[in-house]
């Protein structure tokens, strides 16, 4: 019922207004899915490659379309990626694109799950309960790659870790950034807006800090429930092969560590992404050795939550979402999260590979996007399909929404 009857492929537009690769799927029975490539700006040294979409889509065209079509069921997604993979040949995609190879691998799920008449998440294994979405981690202030001349931390991110349902979550990190940016209205601070819909003020991180957390905690007064925050600092975008510059401070990977040790103790983060570059993974277990192996120094009296009661220390260009290198961060006790995002490594099956190995080692996944975005929404039904107990889909704009309304929906399936 599920076999693949055409897969056509398309250049559309994403967040930044620059082209990705958009896939239909149609199966002999009528089943349709369709879903686009998202794409990075701070990239991993070690992710699947992206090609230029063109490019993706004529490699697709001719070596992936005539193996799937009439041949793959689109409801087997170990087969649909098991015959993307044997379509490019190479460790990383670099044949076909990662983003060809996503895009038609996400719009196979939804075709599969368009024939069954399930919701994707569901099709891909899981059960929704109201009690266990993802808790959203919402870029408010940021800088770094997504906007220039803005703080070098790449991204602060509300967490509302205490919230009784994802839509209290959602909107609660709607309102931190509704107060951002009317704390740097008042302060005569004027901001644009990053890639991913953060404010992108011109200002010092330690200016950033003081701002999120008297919004946070503003929020959480008002909302009732623990909202913390945390950081993706990228560092890889920092570091000079020496050490992590921020403008006119530098730090040594020693006083790195220090100084993020320093930030999680004193604003009690719930979560820091990629604080070490990407392969040091020996610098990542001394951090989480230091700050990810206790139980959270919170004073916060409202509802702390299960998910809030160690830092997460997560490695986003560390492990691309590849379970080599989370084996070895395993290994290594480097970390005690991973970021997951399906177009690091290529294709959904190679994804949840990456949360079973996390969460069967006890680290915690966070389904995630990237900087440039769609209206696409896989990654709200993936996060919930697996459990996963965070995402990191952003705030506000259409791209980021449209994962967050999502998940406000399948909450409606919940019992
Ligand atoms: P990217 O940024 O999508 O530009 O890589 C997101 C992140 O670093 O998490
Ligand atoms: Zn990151």
């Amino acid at each position: 019922m599920t076999r693949i009857s055409g897969v056509s492929l398309r250049r559309v537009l994403d967040s930044r207004g620059n082209p990705t690769v958009e896939a239909d799927v149609l199966t002999v029975s009528g089943g349709f899915g369709r879903a686009a490539a998202p794409s990075g700006a701070s990239t991993g040294e070690h992710e699947a490659i992206e090609l230029p979409p063109g490019e993706a889509i004529a490699a697709a065209r001719k070596h992936a379309v005539p193996r799937l079509v009439e041949t793959v069921h689109a409801g087997n997604q170990r087969e649909v990626d098991a015959a993307l993979r044997g379509a490019d040949g190479t460790e990383n995609f670099s044949a076909l694109g990662a983003n060809s190879a996503v895009a038609i691998s996400m719009a196979a799920a939804k075709a599969g799950a368009d024939v069954l008449g399930a919701p994707l998440y569901q099709h891909l294994g899981g059960t929704f309960r109201g009690d266990e979405f993802p808790v959203p981690l919402g870029n408010v202030v940021g800088g770094g790659e997504h906007a220039a001349d803005a703080t070098h931390i790449q991204e602060f991110l509300a967490a509302p870790v205490g919230a009784p349902s994802i839509q209290e979550a959602v909107f609660a990190n709607a309102a931190v950034h509704e107060e951002v940016g009317e704390l740097l209205a008042d302060r005569g601070v004027a901001a644009a807006k990053g890639d991913e819909g953060a404010w992108a003020p011109a200002i010092e991180d330690a200016a950033a800090f003081e701002l999120v957390a008297a919004a946070c905690e503003t929020v959480e007064d008002e909302f009732g429930f623990e909202v913390g925050f945390g950081l993706d600092i990228a560092a890889t975008e920092l570091w000079d092969g020496t050490a992590y510059q921020y403008g006119d401070e530098s730090r040594s990977p020693a006083e790195q560590v220090e100084y993020v040790a320093g930030l999680v103790d004193e604003y009690d983060l719930v979560y820091v992404e990629d604080p070490l570059e990407e392969d040091d993974f020996a610098g990542f277990a001394d951090l989480t050795d230091r700050v990810g192996s206790e139980a959270r120094s919170t004073s916060h009296a409202s509802g702390k939550g299960p998910r809030a009661d160690r830092t997460l220390v997560c490695g986003d260009d560390l492990f691309v979402t590849n379970v080599e290198r989370l084996q070895q961060g395993i290994e290594q006790d480097a970390g005690n999260s991973i970021l997951i995002k399906p177009n690091q490594i290529g294709t959904l099956s190679a994804a949840v590979d990456a949360i079973e190995l996390a969460t069967r080692n006890g680290l915690t996944p966070v389904v995630s996007h990237r900087s440039g975005e769609t209206e696409d929404a896989t990654i709200a039904h993936l996060a919930v399909a697996t459990g996963a107990p965070f995402i990191k889909t952003g705030t506000v704009g259409g791209e980021r929404t449209a994962k967050l309304n999502e998940l406000i929906r399948i909450a409606e399936d919940a019992v």
